[in-house]
């Protein structure tokens, strides 16, 4: 305990961009790290082993840490706000002492991005306003664009024989659904996914991810200034006409909150999709079944998110606490890891097993507690309709020989390089 950065190296460069370096870990239980590269190609055997031995393991690399791996604590630590804070919910922590202003010119940024790095009772009111944007009902309204997004994607490549799932498939359609929401254009969408990937996946390189954080919130400045000017009927406009007990909503707070939709719905469903189209790429039964049995998917669907959620977040503890036996002290970082709770063999009959029908399925991949995703129906409907409309025109498909897929990892798991070949 007490030690500072231990297990991270200094950054050094590597094509041009400075790269943290992880010393490996040979302790999981004392000294864990969510970016070692053992962590990121397979979390799943580590979660088993430490289930058995030590389920909540602590570390001090970064900071001092705690990952509960059980369902029963993962949800009990989500419930209880008292103790744990989302005021800090980045798993890969920059410099605690950062100002978000000092970089910054713009509106007051202590608020961070609500409502997701908010507590009660900012928390409340912000949520209330971003949900009737993804009710079952507008979401439904977003179907017709992401099913010929999906198809004009498949278009690029589905007659030469390979693709990347990933990069060429998975990652274009979120981002421009949400452009779409937002009301900002769709044509910047590799510029949105780069500081997105800044911010969360190259989170361990501070330049990078300043980078990706200016980005985000220079490019919303000017755009709010624009909707200010001539509103629309975005989300972003009506956040700016929007009063809370006849008050304007804070600067400050429309841009965190624009940046939040952003981030919190791009590389999450484009790792969901890429994970399920990785399964289904090594797995011919289920496939085949999915193809021939359509009216599977609502609970494939859960499957796959509950099997390959993406999303882990922090919490930090707000006062000295000792949590199944485990010592949490007060600026403790508790890592909410909801892909581990949903491989808990106390929680779901053989975890490990992709069962397409699941009955019995209450999984957290979209977390737990107040801050269950907002976002959620919205995921669910971009995941059905990539997959339906990949399998529609590629049922049969397989990883590519000996090609190497790449994984993301840390606060969002999901492949990044995935070559597939098909007939
Ligand atoms: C498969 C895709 C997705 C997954 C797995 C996912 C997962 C999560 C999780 C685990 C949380 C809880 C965070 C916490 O407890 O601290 C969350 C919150 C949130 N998500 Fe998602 N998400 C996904 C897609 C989306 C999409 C498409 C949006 C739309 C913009 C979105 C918007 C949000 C928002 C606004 C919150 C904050 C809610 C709050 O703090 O009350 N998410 N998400």
């Amino acid at each position: 305990m007490g030690r500072s950065r231990v297990g991270v190296g200094e950054p050094e460069k590597k094509g041009g961009m400075p790269v943290t370096q992880i010393v490996p870990v040979t302790d999981w239980a004392t000294d864990f790290d969510v970016m070692d590269p053992a962590y990121l190609a397979d979390p799943f055997r580590i979660w088993d082993d430490l289930r058995q031995t030590c389920p909540i393991p602590h570390t001090n690399r970064r900071k001092s840490s705690w990952m509960p791996l059980r369902y029963e604590d993962v949800t009990a630590i989500a419930h209880d706000i008292e103790h744990f804070s989302s005021l800090k919910v980045a798993v890969i922590p920059g410099d605690e002492d950062e100002d978000p202003n000092e970089n910054f010119d713009g509106p007051n940024l202590e608020y961070g991005l609500p409502p997701i790095s908010s507590d009660p009772p900012l928390h409340t009111w912000t949520r209330r306003l971003l949900l009737p944007w993804f009710s079952h009902k507008r979401v439904d309204t977003y179907v017709p664009m992401t099913r010929e997004l999906c198809r004009t994607l498949l278009d690029g490549f589905a007659d030469k024989g390979h693709a990347d799932a990933a990069a060429d498939y998975a990652q274009q359609i979120p981002v421009r659904v949400i452009a779409r929401i937002l009301g900002v254009s769709a044509d910047l969408a590799d510029t949105f996914t780069g500081w997105v990937r800044d911010v969360l996946e190259f989170a361990d390189d501070a330049e990078r991810r300043q980078r990706g954080a200016e980005g985000l919130l220079n490019y919303f400045l000017v755009q709010l200034e624009e909707r200010r000017q001539h509103p629309g009927d975005d989300l972003l406009s009506e956040l700016l006409c929007t009063e809370v007990e006849g008050q304007p909503v804070d600067d400050g707070i429309v841009l965190g909150m624009a940046a939040l939709v952003l981030i919190a719905g791009v590389d999450t469903t484009w790792s969901a999709i890429g994970s399920s189209l990785w399964h289904l790429a090594r797995s011919p039964e289920d496939r085949r079944r999915l193809v021939g049995e359509p009216e599977l998917m609502p609970t494939a669907v859960e499957e796959l998110l509950r099997a390959y959620s993406p999303v882990t977040m922090a919490r930090e503890v707000t006062k000295d606490i000792t949590y199944a036996g485990c010592p949490m002290k007060a600026g403790d970082k508790v890592l909410m890891n909801f892909p581990a709770a949903n491989r808990d063999p106390e929680a779901f009959d053989s975890p490990d097993e992709v069962q397409l029908d699941r009955a019995h399925n209450r999984h957290v991949a979209f977390g737990s507690g107040i801050h269950r995703c907002a976002g959620s129906n919205l995921a669910r409907m971009e995941l059905t309709v990539a997959v339906e409309e990949w399998l529609a025109r590629i049922p049969e498909f397989s990883l590519a020989d000996g090609d190497e897929i790449t994984w993301a990892g840390g606060q969002v798991r999901g492949p990044r390089i995935l070559p597939v070949v098909f007939p």
